[in-house]
């Protein structure tokens, strides 16, 4: 399946997914060094916060309170932020696309 990726300069680039990543692996797996994911993952940092298209709102995971307590902590949260890493990457997600946050 396939992620397209926006970066904070506007760039767009489509990548090949693998099942079974996070949103945040595969974005990190090809070389988008601005997702800083510092916690390796762990729903602790925030630095892993992306917008997602509004298209695949009802195809993505429930967000934890976890999740939800840890965007309140980023100025530039709306109603498309995610947590990337906290998205499991898969065939039904195929064509999502997400920009990564604007740096706190
Ligand atoms: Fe730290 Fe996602 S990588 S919260």
């Amino acid at each position: 399946p396939q992620l397209t990726v926006v970066t904070r300069q506007g760039e767009e680039r489509t990548v090949e997914g693998e099942v079974g990543l996070s949103v945040m692996e595969v974005i990190r797996d090809n070389g988008f060094d601005e997702l800083l994911a510092l916690c390796g993952g762990c729903c602790s940092c925030a630095t892993c916060h992306v917008h997602v298209d509004p298209a695949f709102a009802d195809k993505l995971p429930a967000m934890s309170q976890d999740e939800d307590d840890l965007l309140d902590s980023s100025s530039t949260r709306d109603a498309t932020s995610r947590l990337s890493c906290q998205i499991q990457f898969s065939s039904a997600l195929d064509g999502l696309k997400v920009r990564i946050a604007e740096e706190d």
